[in-house]
């Protein structure tokens, strides 16, 4: 009997087409999707092989409720030393006293934050939904909207920016236990040390979803929350580039209680092969390589704004300090989602948004994985004039698709 001593024995490249030919074959599909179509969405990006490699290994087997040194189940010495990895490169990456890698997504992140800190009932004031707030901030399909008595606060409706006065007039006004600051997508960075000054004016916790902007925090090209904060919650997919995860940071003094919000309270079983991925992110997100990239997929889409405003599309705030941006389409003639719907056709995959009026669905856009793919400000440039295109005239949209392979064609995510 041959037995398994390395990765590549245990997982050849064809195992899955020999075994499950049509899941293979679904898979492959869906490389070839990304790597054929435009990934504008700002939520997504591509992991490193290594880190899928961590995904797709034995870890993937183990049980492990608890935490290092202190585990439900046996034989969990070599997953200890991963999850110690993973905690002491977070802490280290982002100058956090405390990291928790266990929560499964962000989502779980958040409500592990309110676990740790409030009390069903209680008022929190977070960015309203049609303002670019999430799901977990207040949404009445969530466990957020159910459990808690949420507060919204907006945008202006001219700028596009957080109206901070509203933020401190509703603050005095509801008191609220905790105020969340963080946002799918706001695309100006957010004035931390302000929502720091409300809460502790009102006696509030402040608890930053950084989900978003955490990647570029890592790579330097963004303010960090965590010297405000009470608990910063993130994602450790999108723009920090690792699995899909969440993660919460934190001080020493509430590290027992964010921990205990995660497991034994909202959570089971840690998900090994995804911390022992998020270990490897972080190590990547530690060096200059990705310090330059953090940088660039600002630049980058601050030259995909630029080139969208000559486009003639309405850029909400007239630009972006991340990797983010949103826009309204209607000066070209069509609405948000028509021309998501046009776009997707000519191979740009990007999402719909609020925008700071009231009603009107707009378009985000993300530049984390096109960066990922070694593109630079001139193909920003170019990407622009290629959406302009697909969204003035339908026909276009096939010339469109053929400029997109072409272009995607030069800048494979995952090269030989
Ligand atoms: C601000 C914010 N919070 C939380 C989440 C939730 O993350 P997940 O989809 O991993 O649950 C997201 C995801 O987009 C987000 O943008």
């Amino acid at each position: 009997m041959v037995v398994a001593h390395t990765l590549d024995d245990l997982l050849p490249a064809d195992v899955l087409a020999r075994q499950d030919p049509e899941l293979a074959e679904l898979l492959i599909g869906e490389l070839d999707r990304q790597s054929t179509t435009l990934q504008l969405i700002a939520a997504e990006n591509f992991t490193s092989p290594a880190v899928l490699a961590a995904l797709g290994s034995p870890l993937a087997n183990k049980y492990a409720e608890g935490y290092p040194g202190a585990r439900h189940h046996g034989g969990c010495e070599l997953v200890d030393v991963a999850e110690r990895l993973a905690v002491e490169r977070a802490k280290t990456l982002f100058g956090a006293e405390h990291a928790n890698v266990q929560s499964h997504s962000g989502s779980s992140a958040v409500l592990a934050a309110y676990a740790a800190l409030l009390r069903p009932g209680d008022t929190v004031l977070a960015l309203g939904l049609p303002h670019g707030g999430h799901l977990t901030h207040g949404s009445p399909a969530n466990f957020s909207g159910r459990w808690f008595d949420f507060v919204g606060y907006g945008v202006d409706p001219e700028s596009g920016l957080i109206d901070y006065e509203q933020v401190h007039a509703l603050a005095r006004t509801h008191r609220p236990k905790a105020i969340v600051c963080g946002s799918i997508s706001y695309p100006r960075h957010i004035d931390y040390a302000a929502f720091r000054a409300v809460a502790d004016e009102v006696g509030a916790y402040l608890i930053a979803d950084a989900a978003h902007p955490i990647g570029l925090v890592a790579g330097g090209a963004a303010p960090s929350p965590l010297p405000y904060a009470d608990v910063v919650c993130a994602t450790t997919h999108k723009v920090l580039r690792g699995p899909r995860g969440g993660m919460l940071l934190c001080g020493a003094e509430l590290a027992e209680r964010v921990d205990r919000a995660v497991f034994p309270f909202t959570q089971g079983g840690a998900q090994m092969h995804t911390i022992a991925a998020k270990a490897v992110a972080f190590g990547e997100a530690a060096t200059p390589a990705f310090t330059a990239y953090a940088h660039q997929v600002v630049a980058n889409a601050r030259a995909l704004a630029a080139g969208l405003t000559a486009e003639g599309l309405a850029v909400t705030t007239g630009g972006t300090d991340t990797h983010l941006l949103t826009l309204d389409p209607a000066p070209l003639g069509v609405d948000g989602r028509t021309a998501r719907g046009r776009l997707a056709a000519a191979g740009l995959v990007l999402d719909t948004c609020a925008l700071p009026h009231p009603d009107v669905r707009g378009l985000r856009l993300g530049t984390a994985a096109v960066t990922t793919q070694g593109m630079g400000e001139a193909e920003m440039a170019r990407i622009a004039v290629l959406l302009g295109r697909a969204l003035r005239e339908e026909p276009a949209g096939r010339l469109v698709r053929e400029e997109v392979r072409d272009l995607t064609g030069r800048f494979p995510p995952y090269p030989d």
